[in-house]
């Protein structure tokens, strides 16, 4: 059998990957994310995604919305800007909103998408079509995903490095498995789709993996149980797509941000990890990124 190399990303090596902040810094020069998440039922996905950016530090932080939710966003959501999107029903976009969403990638330095959109057909295919056309770097999760469910020709078709975050349920459903036959072998998983799919992969869960099409792989040493609560996997598409927009590659956001996102597990964790919420996750995360300048 093939030896495969594997890279721990221990403390010392996120403290090497974290950019850090120019004295001179304005918000330009951190960077524009745009996130497009949410529907009715999943307003909370889009929330989080959108802070997780803002305290990874993101200069800007864009959310591309269902028109109908808009107002609600804007009330939930202070220093991000909203954009509404059009939508077909239940505050889930259709394919009108792809040029407003392609407008949008272009004006920003990433896009992360997928948290709560749903999995109305349109929305679907919505999402492939943005993908496809997309030329900045991407995020994609969650009903990102499942949107790809079949389709993962568009990552071969896209001009887009992407970096995938399927928990093992979603990487399950795109490769035809059970989570259980994913969780069973997840270096070799995610290193396989990883190369197959010409995109970078990161497996979530305990570990968390990520893997790269060229075969590298890492495993993620920080985070906890008390992270197992909804929406703190949101948090971790925002946190990835900040550290793109401060300036790091695609590669290094991922590793840095899988780490990152688990330190500010383990600083909320300090309360307690039972009843632990992803919430206090995000609020950790300037204590965290300030513990990796050290
Ligand atoms: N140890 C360390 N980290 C953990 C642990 C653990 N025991 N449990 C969970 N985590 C981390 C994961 O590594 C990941 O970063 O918490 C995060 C959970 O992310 P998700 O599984 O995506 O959870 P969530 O954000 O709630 O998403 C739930 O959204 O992805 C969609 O529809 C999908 O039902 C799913 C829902
Ligand atoms: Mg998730």
């Amino acid at each position: 059998a093939e030896i495969i190399r594997q890279n721990a990303i221990t403390v010392r090596k996120a403290k090497q990957l974290i950019p850090r902040r120019h004295p001179a810094a304005h918000k330009g020069v951190n960077g524009h994310v745009a996130i497009v998440a949410g529907s009715e039922a999943y307003t909370g996905a889009a929330a989080l995604a959108a802070t997780g950016a803002l305290r990874a530090g993101a200069g800007l932080v864009t959310l591309g919305v269902a028109a109908s939710l808009l107002n609600l966003m804007q009330m939930k959501l202070t220093e991000i800007i909203t954009r509404p999107l059009p939508e077909i029903i239940g505050g889930a976009i259709g394919l009108k909103a792809v040029p407003y969403i392609d407008e949008l990638a272009a004006r920003c330095d990433v896009l992360a998408i997928g948290p709560g959109l749903g999995r109305a057909e349109e929305t679907m295919a919505a999402v492939r079509e943005v993908v496809r056309n997309c030329e900045k770097p991407l995020v994609i999760d969650a009903d990102g995903l499942n949107a790809l469910v079949g389709h993962t020709d568009v990552l071969r078709d896209t001009a887009a490095l992407a970096v995938l975050t399927p928990h093992p349920g979603e990487m399950g459903r795109l490769l035809g498995l059970t989570p259980a036959q994913v969780n069973q072998d997840r270096l070799g998983v995610a290193r396989q789709a990883a190369h197959n799919w010409g995109a970078i992969v990161v497996l979530k869960g305990a570990p968390t993996v990520v893997a790269f099409p060229d075969g590298e792989v890492y495993i993620n040493t920080s985070g906890n149980a008390g992270m197992a609560t909804g929406g703190t996997g949101d948090v971790l598409t925002g946190v990835i797509a900040a550290l793109i927009a401060q300036g790091l590659s695609s590669h290094d956001a991922a590793v840095a941000g899988v780490y990152l996102h688990g330190l500010a597990g383990d600083i909320a964790a300090h309360a307690g990890q039972v009843g632990m919420a992803a919430g206090d996750v995000a609020q950790a995360l300037p204590a965290a990124y300030a513990g990796l300048l050290e």
